[in-house]
C-alpha cells in the first residue's frame, strides 16, 4: 500500500541510532478495532540517553548553523513531506482513522508549519534599546533555549509534532519527541524524512512508550529546558508541576469547550457550514472542536433543520475508504465518553435530532449526533465530549449567551455568527478565549496565533509568536564606551 515502505516503521530514535527495543507495544488501527503494529517501548534509560546526547548535538547544531541554514534545511524537509504525501497521508489514516482526504490534508497542514518556520529562521530579530546610562549601548538578541521535550497528542499525529519541532529546530533547539502511545507511526514517519533532509540525526530523537514514569523524565530532567505539550488539562497540571523543579520554561495547549454561537441575524447557511466544519473535523476530535452550539430563539428551529440535513449527508466509515466522510473515533473509551453524554443528556430531556448510536459493529465508531433542547444542567455543557455531538441549547438575549459561553474554567477558541458589525466587535472582545472565529469555523492556519487562556493553557504556537517560544531573550549591555578615547 506504501510506495516507501521504510516510513512504517516501529523503531525509537534515539543519538542518532534506529533502535527496536525488544519490549514493544501495540498500536490498534481505530475502524477495524485490529493491531495495526507494534512500536518499540523506550525505558527511563533510554530517555536518558536520548537528552544527553540532544544536549550534545544542541550546541554545535546552533553555533555551526545560521537561520537562514536551518531554514534551508527545514525548506528540505518540508519538501520530503510533500513529496511523499500519499504515504504518510495513508499511515496517518490508518492509525488514526481520520478520512484518508483528512488525512492528506493533515499533512500538509503539518508541512506549513515547517514551511513557515523555514522563513521564521532567518527573523529571529534583537532590539536596541536607548540606554538611560551615557555612553552605553544596550541590545538584545534571541538564544535558542536549549534541549526542547516535545509531547504531542494523538488526534493530530504529524501536526502537532511540526509546530513544535519546528519552531524548536529553527530558533536552533534540538529536541526529544515523545509521540502519543497511540499513533506513534506518523511521528517516526516524518522523522526519517527529517534525517533524509540532512538534520544532524542526534538534533531530533524520538522515545515511544506507554511508560508514563520513563517519559517524566522529559518534565524533570534538568538538561531540558523547554517542554511544550498538547494534551488534557489534567496531563497538562501534572507536566507543569514537574517542570517547576527545573523551572522549565513550558507551553501548555490544553483542552476546550468552545462555545458556537448563533444569532438571529447570522448568515444561517455560513452558520451550517463552520459547524459542520469545526464539529465534525476529526470526528469531533480537535481540541478547538465546537462543543456548546448556543442558537438564538428566532433561528433555533431552522438552523437545527439544516444542521441535521448536513449531518445526515455524512457517510461513516473506515478511514481508508475514500467514500467515508467520517471516521472511527480513536478508541473504545472515546466513543464511551460520547454514548455518556448523549444518554445522560436525554435522560435530563434532551432530544436526539439525528444519529444517537452505533450503527457499526467492528471498529471505534458513533453516529454523528445532533441534541435538541439540550440545558446548563448537562454534562455536555461542562465537559469536553471530544466526538461527533452537537448539543444545541437555545438562547434569548446576547448578554445571557455571553454569561453562558464563558461559565467554563476553558478558554480556548469559541465561534459566532453574526452580520452585525457592533456585535461582532463586541462579542469577540467579551469571549474569554484565545482565538475567536467570526462567520467561520475555520481558525487554524500557520500564520494564526494558537493557544488558549484559564485552563486551556499557555504558550502561542505558530505565527510571528512561535518562535520565541523556543528562544530566550538575552540583554547585552556595553558600558564606559568612553573610556580610553
Ligand atoms: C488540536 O486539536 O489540538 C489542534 C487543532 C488544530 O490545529 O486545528
Amino acid at each position: 500500500m506504501l510506495k516507501n515502505r521504510s516510513l512504517f516503521s516501529g523503531e525509537a530514535f534515539v543519538d542518532g541510532q534506529w533502535v527496536s527495543k525488544k519490549e514493544e507495544f501495540p498500536v490498534y488501527e481505530p475502524s477495524s478495532g485490529e493491531v495495526l503494529g507494534q512500536v518499540s517501548n523506550c525505558d527511563l534509560a533510554d530517555f536518558q540517553n536520548a537528552i544527553k546526547s540532544a544536549d550534545a548535538a544542541q550546541r554545535s547544531f546552533f553555533e555551526s548553523t545560521t537561520g537562514a541554514q536551518r531554514g534551508a534545511l527545514l525548506r528540505k524537509w518540508n519538501d520530503l513531506i510533500l513529496s511523499n504525501l500519499e504515504d504518510l497521508g495513508t499511515i496517518l489514516s490508518l492509525e488514526n482513522g481520520k478520512t484518508i482526504s483528512e488525512a492528506k490534508g493533515e499533512i500538509t497542514y503539518a508541512a506549513s508549519f515547517i514551511s513557515w518556520f523555514a522563513e521564521e529562521a532567518t527573523r529571529s530579530y534583537g532590539v536596541t534599546i536607548p540606554s538611560s546610562t551615557p555612553h552605553t549601548t544596550l541590545m538584545t538578541m534571541r538564544e535558542p533555549v536549549g534541549v526542547c521535550a516535545i509531547i504531542t497528542p494523538w488526534n493530530f499525529p504529524a501536526a502537532m509534532i511540526t509546530r513544535k519541532v519546528g519552531p524548536a529546530l529553527a530558533a536552533g533547539c534540538s529536541v526529544v519527541i515523545k509521540p502519543p502511545s497511540e499513533t506513534p507511526y506518523s511521528c517516526i514517519a516524518l522523522t526519517k524524512l527529517a534525517v533524509e533532509a540532512g538534520l544532524p540525526p542526534a538534533v531530533i530523537q524520538v522515545c515511544p512508550t506507554k511508560n508514563r514514569k520513563a517519559a517524566e523524565e522529559l518534565a524533570t530532567n534538568p538538561i531540558v529546558k523547554k517542554l511544550s505539550f498538547t494534551g488534557s488539562t489534567g496531563v497538562g497540571k501534572k507536566l507543569a508541576e514537574l517542570a517547576t523543579g527545573t523551572l522549565k520554561k513550558v507551553s501548555l495547549e490544553l483542552g476546550g469547550n468552545a462555545p458556537f454561537i448563533v444569532f438571529n441575524d447570522a448568515n444561517l447557511d455560513l452558520a451550517v457550514e463552520g459547524a459542520m466544519f469545526c464539529k465534525f473535523r476529526c470526528s469531533g476530535q480537535t481540541c478547538v472542536c465546537a462543543n456548546r452550539l448556543y442558537v438564538q430563539k428566532g433561528v433555533a428551529k431552522e438552523f437545527t433543520a439544516k444542521l441535521v440535513k448536513a449531518v445526515e449527508a455524512l457517510k461513516v466509515g473506515p478511514g481508508m475508504d475514500p467514500t467515508t466522510t467520517q471516521g472511527p473515533l480513536v478508541n473504545k473509551s472515546a466513543t464511551d465518553k460520547v454514548r455518556e453524554h448523549v444518554e445522560e443528556a436525554v435522560s435530563k430531556g434532551a432530544k436526539v435530532e439525528t444519529g444517537g448510536k452505533a450503527s457499526r459493529e467492528t471498529g471505534f465508531f458513533y453516529d454523528p449526533t445532533v441534541l435538541s433542547g439540550v440545558t446548563p444542567q448537562m454534562l455536555v455543557s461542562r465537559e469536553e465530549t471530544f466526538g461527533p455531538l452537537a448539543p444545541v441549547f437555545e438562547f434569548e438575549t446576547e448578554q445571557e449567551v455571553l454569561q453562558l459561553a464563558n461559565d467554563t474554567e476553558f478558554g480556548l477558541a469559541g465561534y459566532f455568527f453574526s452580520q452585525d458589525v457592533a456585535r461582532v466587535m463586541r462579542v469577540a472582545q467579551k469571549l474569554q478565549v484565545g482565538m475567536v472565529g467570526v462567520n467561520t469555523g475555520k481558525i487554524s492556519a500557520a500564520e494564526a496565533p494558537f493557544g488558549g487562556i484559564k485552563e486551556s493553557g499557555y504558550g502561542k504556537e505558530g505565527s510571528l509568536y512561535g518562535l520565541a517560544e523556543y528562544q530566550n531573550i538575552k540583554s547585552i549591555t556595553i558600558g564606559n564606551q568612553n573610556v580610553g578615547l
